[in-house]
């Protein structure tokens, strides 16, 4: 089984902890929508679309386990490194690459590094097209224009 295959098959079985359905649906098409989108991200910018793929899919995680978004960047950052430990599928590197855009993936307002813009990124387009008959939020607006302008879309 391949390593990205291996994570879903650990973040299918917590997210369907979840008791609420409607919750449970909401968490799986996020984390399976980030995934995407940040594998297309990940190709256009010429980046490792393993990763990205892997931290988007850990990336809310500790938000959906605990019920609650309290620094969950933050909290899913150490939670993701347990659970990449643990899994032991990824190099230190890889762990530390991939945690760190967790821990920076709320801070939608600043630029770091490439991983963690991705994920960022991958985050807004999928907030911004599960419904594009909904308003892009004011403070998701200016990131969503450049991702537009970057992949020549309207
Ligand atoms: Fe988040
Ligand atoms: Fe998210």
């Amino acid at each position: 089984m391949g390593r990205l295959k291996e994570l879903r098959k650990y973040v299918d079985e917590e997210l369907n902890k979840i008791e609420d359905p409607d919750k449970r649906t909401s968490a799986i098409a996020h984390l399976y929508g980030v995934s995407l989108s940040a594998t297309i991200l990940a190709k256009k910018r010429g980046m490792d679309e393993e990763l990205s793929a892997m931290a988007a899919m850990l990336h809310d995680l500790h938000a959906y386990k605990s019920g609650s978004y309290y620094d969950h960047a933050h909290l899913g950052a150490e939670l993701a490194r347990s659970i990449l430990e643990e899994l032991n599928i990824t190099t230190k590197e890889e762990t530390d690459i991939i945690c760190e855009a967790i821990y920076h993936h709320d801070d939608k307002l600043v630029v770091d590094s490439p991983m963690d813009e991705l994920l960022k990124d991958g985050d807004v387009i999928d907030h911004c097209l599960k419904d594009s008959s909904k308003p892009v939020k004011e403070k998701e607006q200016k990131r969503y224009d450049s991702i537009c302008k970057e992949l020549g879309i309207n």
